[in-house]
């Protein structure tokens, strides 16, 4: 009988959605080595979390993370919260023995960042942070042309992620735009793909420019 794996997640937003629908569909895709229980959901609002609930087919709700993170009964957290809590989420998770799928952007400081690495590098579990890009048909296809040599030594890589839903001037003041939750803005929220996929792609940095730092210290965001 193949082991079981008991998901909790935290965060029932736009991509509490997206990873629901994923949990439940992964089974049909592919072969999995473990049975996928949907088993707790949790949000702030019980009222919210329980529609969330029904709506995605999870089997229980709770209004604490902290409740879910603790339990016997969950085996892997996923989170999916404004990037200001992944910290706290994750660290906890990895000190309760959870396994851990993190969305990006990670954490909201590279200090905050090694620090969860050393709870889950210390607790031997299984993380992962959601750079979902890495797997779309094009990128992938891209990663085998790479690795297969088919375009030679990469002396350039040149990426850009267009999106402009948060440049309406009428948009509501959401957590994305506010500093203190969402970190870095834009370079959290989309430069983190691409940076991802640089590395993925064709490999480690090996030096971050100083141009970059002066160029942000000059032109520094408006929150
Ligand atoms: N990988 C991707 O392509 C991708 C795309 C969009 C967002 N994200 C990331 O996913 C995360 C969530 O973004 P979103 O767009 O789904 O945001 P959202 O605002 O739509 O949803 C956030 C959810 O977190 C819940 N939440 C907030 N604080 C909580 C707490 N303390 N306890 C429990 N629940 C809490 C909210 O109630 C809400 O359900 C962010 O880190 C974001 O950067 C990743």
């Amino acid at each position: 009988m193949a082991k079981t794996l008991r998901v909790g997640m935290i965060g029932y937003g736009f991509m509490g959605k997206a990873h629901s629908n994923a949990w439940r569909q992964a089974p049909r895709f592919f072969a999995l080595k473990a049975h996928v229980e949907l088993h707790t959901l949790c949000g702030r609002n019980a009222a919210g979390v329980q529609a969330a609930r029904l709506q995605h087919g999870w089997q229980n709700a709770a209004t604490d993370w902290r409740d879910v993170v603790e339990s016997p009964l969950i085996d892997v957290v996923d989170i999916n919260t404004p990037n200001d809590s992944h910290a706290e989420i994750a660290i906890a998770a990895a000190r309760a023995g959870k396994h851990i799928l993190c969305e990006k952007p990670l954490a909201l400081t590279p200090k905050q960042a090694e620090q969860m690495l050393a709870a889950v590098q210390k607790a031997k579990v299984v993380h992962m942070v959601c750079h979902n890009y890495r797997r779309i048909p094009a990128i992938a296809l891209a990663k085998k042309m790479v690795s297969e040599g088919a375009l030679g030594q990469l002396y350039h890589y040149h990426a850009r992620y267009a999106q402009d839903w948060l440049a309406d001037p009428e948009f509501p003041l959401k957590w994305r735009l506010q500093k203190g939750i969402s970190g870095s803005g834009a370079h959290g929220d989309i430069n983190v793909h691409i940076i991802d996929l640089a590395r993925y792609l064709v490999g480690e940095f090996k030096e971050v420019c100083g141009l970059m730092e002066t160029f942000v210290k000059e032109r520094p965001l408006v929150y």
